[in-house]
C-alpha cells in the first residue's frame, strides 16, 4: 500500500525511541515528513533518529514535566521550523497489579505520563500549529480504555481519559484547523507487553484466543493508521478513537474469539453449508466425509 503523502511536514512523536513509537517516526519518515523523536531516554532517541535519517532528530523531555515539555516544543519547533503533527504516544505500564495492591504513587505517575503527558505537549504545540493554519495530533489510547480490564485500573483509567481528551480537544481546536484524533490498540507486540508476558502477568495464547484475528499487531500495524490520521487524507476525520485491535473490543461472543474453541469453527462442527470463501477467493473444497474443512 502507498504511504500517505507527508512531504514537506514536520511531526515530533513522544516516546520514539522504542516499539509503537519508533515505528511511528519511521512511518512519517517514510511519507517524508521531518521528525522530531522524544524520549526520556536520550541515547535511545538519538539511536532511532539516526537510523531513520540525518534529516531526523532526538529531544530530551519527560512529558509529564511542563518545564521540560515547553523546552521540547520550542526546540523541536525551531529546529523543524514549525510543527505540523504531533503523536503522544509516550506510555508506561502499570505493573497489572491488582487494585487493592497498587499504590498511590504508581496511580499517579501512570496517570501523569499518559494524561498530563498529552495535555501538556498539546497545549506547548498547538499556538504555534494555529499560526501555521492549523496541524493534526494523534493520541495512542488502548483498548484498556475502552473496555474493563482487572488489574490494569491505572492504566485503563489513563487511556479513557486520553479518549476523552481526543475528543474535547477536537471539538475545542477545530476552529483553528486542527484535527485531534486517537488510535486505540489491542496487545502488540512491544517490550511493554513482552515484559508483560515474561512476568506470567499476560498469557500470549490466551490474547490470541481472545481476538478474532487470533495474533497480537506488529508496530507497524498501529503507524499505519497513525500515519493516515496525521496526513491530509484523513482532513474530515476529527474527534475519532480508532480501534486497531484486530477485533477485540468489537467481540462480544460468550467463547473465545479465534481458534479451535471460536464461535465460527463450533458453529461450523455442526453446519456443512459453510460456503465461506477459502483464503485465494475460491469456494472451499468439501473434505472426504462431506464437511467443509
Ligand atoms: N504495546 C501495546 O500492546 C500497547 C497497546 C495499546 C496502547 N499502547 C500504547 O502505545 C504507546 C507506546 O507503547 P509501547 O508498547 O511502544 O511502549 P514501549 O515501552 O515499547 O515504549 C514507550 C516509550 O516511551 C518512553 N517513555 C516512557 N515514559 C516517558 C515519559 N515520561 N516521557 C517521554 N518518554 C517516555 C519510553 O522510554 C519508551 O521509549 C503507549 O502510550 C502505550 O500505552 C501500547
Amino acid at each position: 500500500m502507498a504511504h500517505p503523502t507527508l512531504n514537506g511536514k514536520t511531526a515530533l512523536v513522544t516516546g520514539a525511541a522504542n516499539g509503537i513509537g519508533f515505528a511511528i517516526a519511521r512511518r512519517l519518515a517514510e511519507g517524508g515528513a521531518r521528525v522530531a523523536l522524544n524520549d526520556v531516554d536520550l541515547d535511545a532517541a538519538r539511536a532511532a533518529a539516526a537510523s531513520i535519517g540525518p534529516q531526523h532528530l532526538a529531544i530530551r523531555a519527560d512529558v509529564a514535566n511542563e518545564a521540560e515539555v515547553e523546552r521540547m516544543a520550542s526546540d523541536a519547533t525551531t529546529a523543524l521550523e514549525g510543527l505540523d503533527i504531533l503523536v503522544n504516544n509516550a506510555g508506561v505500564g502499570d505493573g497489572a497489579v491488582p487494585t487493592l495492591a497498587q499504590s498511590l504513587a504508581v496511580f499517579e505517575r501512570t496517570l501523569a505520563v499518559h494524561v498530563n503527558g498529552t495535555f501538556l505537549v498539546s497545549k506547548a504545540v498547538v499556538p504555534g500549529m494555529a499560526r501555521r493554519g492549523g496541524g493534526s495530533i494523534v493520541n495512542l489510547g488502548s483498548i484498556a480504555g475502552q473496555v474493563g480490564v482487572p488489574v490494569r485500573t491505572a492504566y485503563s483509567v489513563a487511556k479513557a481519559g486520553v479518549a476523552m481528551m481526543t475528543r474535547v480537544l477536537a471539538c475545542e481546536w477545530a476552529g483553528r484547523g486542527i484535527r485531534v484524533n486517537a488510535v486505540a490498540p489491542g496487545y502488540v507486540e512491544t517490550r511493554l507487553v513482552a515484559g508483560l508476558i515474561a512476568s506470567g502477568k499476560l498469557d500470549a495464547t490466551r490474547i490470541r484466543a481472545r481476538t478474532p484475528l487470533g495474533r497480537m499487531a506488529a508496530p507497524e500495524e498501529i503507524a499505519a493508521v497513525v500515519a493516515f490520521l496525521a496526513s491530509d487524507e484523513a482532513s474530515y476525520v476529527t474527534g475519532a478513537v480508532i480501534p486497531v485491535d484486530g477485533g477485540y473490543a468489537a467481540f462480544g461472543g460468550p467463547c473465545d474469539a479465534s481458534g479451535e474453541f471460536s464461535a465460527y469453527d463450533r458453529a461450523k462442527a455442526s453446519d456443512s453449508s459453510d460456503s465461506r470463501p477459502s483464503a485465494d477467493g475460491a469456494p472451499r473444497p468439501l473434505a472426504p466425509d462431506g464437511q467443509r474443512p
